[in-house]
């Protein structure tokens, strides 16, 4: 498969399409039942004392909605969005000029802020604590440190990492949100509410459908429809039922529990190649040709709560519901099952 429809980058028309998509208020964001009662909560208390919400980071795998919840904070809260990333602020100078130019109330969004270096972070931390920002003028013995007021802000921070945020930085959020996988009900809400945006004609089932294929992930969700919409247009007669459904998402290598050729290759070069033997990440990365930091993102999250694969202590097995799926005996012999063309 060429194009790739679970990775996390994405091109020019998927971000028009994700923006038009994104839900502006909480009560459009669907699924992620606790999150959203913690954070509507939380945003009513802080509004109720007419003060900026705590700061928030919202963590968990690609695509689950950490972008769209920082945007409702500010819609929510009333203010400005401030957005930038942890890699696109490389000196202590950046972050201290987006920090001055913030109006009270503003919420500044720092996506992949496990990317921030440390003299970055030193920055942050009496900025987040005390709303305040120390500058050292001059050099050598001469020099001294003033301290500038910052307007009261919201930081709220994302990342799929959460293990490689530091803790001096991690225990300076009071809210602390963990987005889950999501139910394919919820994913089949998210399909129905945004083919009415984009004006799909699309049936229940049909929605079921893609959504038991989107890997628990709104983004994928979201790509799926549209290139399905494509095979409704010209194979089909423009509806997405649940035929329709089925065959586009077969004409995508889209397998009936979501995976793709990616995935696929994964577990077979675990069975194939290492037998029953735990593999480490590096390996799966060298023998399937995919970058380690996509595979324990991205394919990891999902083949893991499919129950097809387990961590160990040592390395990565193939459970054997995943020799199952493959067509294979879970001592690794091919089973009668039909192998899976991949
Ligand atoms: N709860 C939700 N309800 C409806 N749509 C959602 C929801 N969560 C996410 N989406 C849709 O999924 C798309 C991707 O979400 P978003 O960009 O917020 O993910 P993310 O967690 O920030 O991903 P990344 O880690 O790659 O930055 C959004 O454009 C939005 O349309
Ligand atoms: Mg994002």
């Amino acid at each position: 498969m060429d194009e790739r429809l679970i990775t996390s980058s994405m091109t020019r028309e998927d971000e028009q399409i994700e923006y038009s998509l994104r839900p502006r208020f909480l009560k459009e964001y669907i699924g992620q039942r606790s999150v959203k009662e913690h954070m509507r909560i939380y945003i009513e208390a802080a509004k109720h004392r007419g003060e900026p919400l705590d700061h928030a980071l919202f963590y968990g795998p690609p695509g689950l909605g950490k972008t769209t919840l920082a945007a409702i904070v500010a819609n929510e809260m009333g203010g400005n969005l401030r957005v930038t990333s942890g890699p696109a602020i490389s000196h202590a100078g950046d972050l201290a000029a987006i920090l001055t130019n913030l109006a009270p109330g503003d919420v500044l969004f720092i996506d992949e802020i496990h990317r921030l270096n440390a003299s970055v972070e030193e920055i942050l931390y009496p900025a987040m604590e005390d709303y305040a920002l120390d500058i050292i003028i001059g050099k050598g013995p001469g020099a001294h440190s003033i301290r500038l007021d910052l307007p009261p802000f919201t930081l709220v921070g994302a990342t799929t990492r959460m293990g490689l945020l530091t803790s001096p930085l991690r225990d300076r959020f009071g809210i602390k949100e963990q987005l889950e996988l999501y139910a394919p009900e919820d994913l089949r809400e998210i399909i129905q509410r945004s083919a009415e945006i984009l004006h799909i004609d699309i049936d229940p089932e049909g929605a079921l459908e893609i959504a038991a294929r989107s890997r628990g992930t709104p983004r994928v969700v979201n790509r799926l429809l549209k290139r399905v919409r494509d095979y409704a247009q010209v194979r089909g007669n423009g509806t997405i039922d649940l035929e329709t459904a089925r065959a586009g998402l077969d004409m995508l290598s889209i397998d009936e529990l979501g995976l793709d050729a990616v995935d696929r290759r994964m577990l077979l070069t675990m069975i194939e190649k290492f037998g029953n033997r735990p593999v480490g990440l590096d390996t799966i990365a060298a023998a399937t040709g995919e970058d380690a930091t996509t595979i324990e993102d991205v394919y990891e999250p999902y083949l893991l709560q499919l129950g097809l694969i387990a961590r160990t202590p040592r390395g990565r097995i193939v459970l054997p519901a995943g020799y199952a799926h493959l067509g294979y005996a879970p001592d690794g012999s091919e089973g009668s099952q039909q192998r899976l063309d991949i």
